[in-house]
């Protein structure tokens, strides 16, 4: 298998750095216009080859498409990242003109391959991704529910003094503060959370998961990586490997949860043609009033996109 990493930044370089280590695909070509970043940082991930023992090919390149061809998986990680002060929707028109050309470039070298975006803000950038790879939608999704997901996870096991690997939870809705965590889909061990945790304290938990990104960009100056990376990462596992993963993933609603038209995480099942399934959870009134915020919310910040002209 191959997979192509575009961005060779903090994000990206994490997650080429984890598919060669844990050997997900046989090659991994790592793209970036910056001369000799991409070059330099997959030589370095070869190097640590002999000492980590995998022999999966990474290869570095400066904007040359030509060697990404026949990639089975993609990632998209180029573009701005935040600085303190700043929203993910603040990135749109930068990064929306960088998603736009690396996606049409992909494709020309790679037209069956499965893209997953990281760029943000995520929801629109997966809808720009979407339009200018002309792609079903199963083939183009966003990266944001899992690490979303994994926050809440880590906050809880922090809070508990329990294994992160034992928290189950699924969340719904955009990358953003309008994200809907689901307290009746979480379990501890299979025991719902409810009961092991105060409601209040769970409640701090969910506030601290909606600002999670914030919270790091504030104390790194940068967005986070290292979570993010192993993420996509996880995602192109489960698509290389057809594993059939049910995770939170955006993609384009076609009906599902009564939504139209709108890119939205939601969980999938993930394997070898891309995303298999949506799966529809049966939402009480209240969560379903929380993903209609979150849909208006990543509408209104599509219909920016709409008018910068994609
Ligand atoms: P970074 O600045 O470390 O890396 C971005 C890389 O993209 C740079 O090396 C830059 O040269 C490259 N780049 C820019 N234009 C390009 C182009 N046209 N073609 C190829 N490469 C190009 O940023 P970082 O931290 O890696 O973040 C990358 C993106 O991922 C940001 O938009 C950030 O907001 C987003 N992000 C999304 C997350 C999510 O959950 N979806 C989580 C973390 C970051
Ligand atoms: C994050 O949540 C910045 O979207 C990125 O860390």
């Amino acid at each position: 298998m191959k997979v192509t990493v575009v961005g060779a930044g903090n994000v990206g370089a994490t997650c080429a750095d984890i598919l060669a280590y844990r050997e997900i695909a046989n090659e991994v070509v790592l793209i970036d216009i910056k001369e000799g970043v991409a070059e330099g940082k997959a030589l370095d991930i070869w190097q640590k080859a002999p000492i980590d023992l995998y022999d999966t090919r990474t290869v570095g390149v400066t904007s040359d498409y030509s060697r990404t061809a026949g990639s089975d998986v993609v990632v998209i990680t180029s573009g701005l990242p935040r600085k303190p002060g700043m929203t993910r929707d603040d990135l749109i028109e930068t990064n929306a003109g960088i998603v736009k050309s690396v996606t049409e470039q992909i494709v020309a070298q790679s037209p069956d391959a499965i893209i997953i975006v990281v760029s943000n803000p995520l929801d629109v950038m997966t809808y720009q991704a979407h339009i200018s790879s002309k792609l079903p939608r199963t083939k183009v999704m966003g990266m944001a529910g899992i690490l979303d997901t994994a926050r809440y996870r880590a906050f809880l096991a922090q809070e508990l003094n329990v294994s992160p690997k034992d928290i189950q939870a699924v969340l719904l809705g955009g990358h953003g503060d309008t994200m809907v965590p689901l307290p009746r889909y979480t379990t501890v061990g299979g025991i719902p959370v409810t009961e092991l945790i105060d409601a209040d304290k769970l409640d701090a938990i969910i506030e601290r998961t909606k600002f999670g990104g914030g919270e790091l960009v504030k104390l790194m100056g940068t967005s986070a990586w290292y979570a993010p990376g192993s993420a996509a990462a996880q995602m192109v596992e489960a698509i290389v490997r057809d594993q059939r993963r049910v995770f939170p993933v955006c993609i384009r609603l076609d009906g599902e949860y009564g939504i139209e038209n709108c890119y939205l995480g939601v969980p999938v099942i993930l394997g070898k043609n891309g995303v298999e399934k949506v799966i529809e959870l049966a939402l009480n009134d209240d969560e379903m009033e929380l993903l209609r915020t979150s849909r208006d919310h990543v509408i209104d910040v599509m219909n920016v996109l709409d008018r910068l002209g994609k």
